[in-house]
């Protein structure tokens, strides 16, 4: 039973209502009824009205609803208020998507996360019910029934449980950050994937990588990100991940829990960010991701939009549109019907790579090393070779022919040619 809150300037409550459907259906639960509730100012009590409530309770019984889901936080307290009124178990939103992100954690970090912030969820409503029955007996100080002892077992283990979650936390993500640097010193273009959920983004990354990460029309798919090379782009390749789909509403916990995961936004060169072209809101959702984005502090980093799923839209043929500056500042593609694909490589070929080295230079014969690196990277695109040494024609990406470079002392003319490098690769 779906109990759906709103009030004015919450914007489009149906949408709302069907995307907490979709939240829930995610979880696995089966929804008898959703009934809407008009909230301007929230019952300290149950949240919503005393009357609804009413309303709720007497459809519960009809329908012998064993769950009551309610689309917004609640106090510990309306929690419990409302669990006793209804006589039937009652989880507020922070709940339902920690119970979803529970169910999809796929990495031992991600597992970790979601049982670290599901303790804290808990935490807070033991502790404020101990508080809550204390007033109700009065302050049975010295009478202490052992309902009550085992609370304080409960609450001390869960401490201790956090406290070992907590520390093993840190271990993982100590080890991810090497990891990361690992890859940063790879000078390889990083690209991290970011867009509400559902809008396409773990369908994308398969299409782009032909990897077989988990899709399924199923809100938070992703909860792990997964890093995987892109191939094909013109500024030689690049490695992509896929993050976690952004929610309004996310539960404030959450987002710091899993600080990790989006940690790939932050580091990124260059992030994409799917959007459901066939979804009405779409603007207001790209602002919804934005502002977590800002909040984790990947504001800055620059963006590729993709506007996903034009399959779902009559006449609309794959494009790329440009900014003023000529460069390429939005796909339309759909990563299921494989539309549009060969636009976004280009693009993002352009965007990482900078721009491309076309000269004549020449190579002396002790450089055979730097020459074959150079040609297995198909930067050669004419070459003749006399007792002076090799007469290259290159034509390349700065960003692919930086790093062949290295500390190669023959390099001499080509250096010369790419040096500056650019300060974001
Ligand atoms: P989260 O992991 O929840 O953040 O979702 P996501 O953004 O990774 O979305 P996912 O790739 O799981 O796709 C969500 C749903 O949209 C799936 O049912 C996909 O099959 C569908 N989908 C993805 N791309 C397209 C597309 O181009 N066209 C259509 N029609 N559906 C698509």
């Amino acid at each position: 039973m779906l109990v759906l809150p709103h009030s004015r300037g919450e914007g489009d409550a149906i949408r709302r209502g069907e995307e907490f459907a979709e939240l829930v259906s995610s979880a696995g639960a089966e929804i008898l009824a959703s009934i809407p509730a008009r909230v301007e100012n929230p019952n300290p009590r149950f949240y919503i009205g005393s009357g609804k409530a009413d309303e709720v309770a007497e459809a519960v019984r009809a329908l012998e609803a064993d769950l009551v889901l309610v689309d917004h936080e609640l106090s510990p307290v309306q929690e419990r208020n409302l669990e006793k009124h209804l006589k039937t178990r009652v989880v507020d939103r922070a709940g339902l998507i920690l119970d979803i992100f529970a169910q999809r954690a796929r990495s031992h970090e991600g597992k970790l996360e979601v049982e670290l912030a599901q303790l804290k969820h808990v935490a807070t409503r033991l502790v404020r019910g101990w508080t809550h029955l204390d007033a109700q007996r009065g302050g049975a100080i010295g009478n202490r029934g052992p309902g009550e002892t085992q609370l304080e077992t409960d609450r001390r283990l869960l401490a201790e449980r956090v406290k070992m979650l907590t520390r093993r936390l840190e271990k993982v993500q100590v080890q991810r950050d090497q990891q990361r640097r690992a890859r940063l010193r790879n000078t390889v273009p990083r690209v991290a994937l970011v867009g509400y959920t559902n809008a396409g983004k773990s369908t994308l990354f398969n299409a782009l990588t032909t990897g077989g990460v988990y899709a399924a029309d199923q809100l938070f798919a992703t909860l792990d990100p997964t890093v995987r090379k892109v191939d094909g782009l013109s500024c030689g390749p690049a490695v992509i991940a896929d993050t976690v789909g952004f929610i309004r509403e996310l539960p404030h916990d959450l987002v710091a829990a899993f600080r990790a995961t989006l940690a790939e936004a932050r580091d990124a060169d260059l992030l994409i960010h799917v959007s459901d072209a066939a979804d009405e809101e779409r603007e207001l959702l790209r602002r919804v991701v934005d502002e977590v984005l800002e909040e984790i502090g990947a504001g800055d980093v620059p963006q590729l939009s993709v506007m996903n799923k034009i399959d779902l839209i009559d006449d609309l043929a794959p494009r790329v549109d440009r900014g003023d500056d000529g460069k390429p500042v939005r796909v339309w593609l759909s990563a299921q019907a494989g539309q549009g694909l060969d636009g976004l490589r280009e693009a993002l070929g352009e965007l990482l790579g900078g721009e491309r080295i076309r000269a004549d230079i020449e190579l002396p014969l002790t450089a055979g090393r730097l020459h074959a690196r150079l040609k297995a990277a198909g930067a050669i695109a004419s070459e003749a070779i006399d007792e002076h040494g090799w007469h290259l024609g290159i034509d390349a990406p700065r960003a692919v022919l930086a790093p062949l470079l290295g500390d190669d002392v023959h390099a001499g003319s080509l250096r010369d040619l790419i040096e500056p490098a650019p300060a974001d690769f």
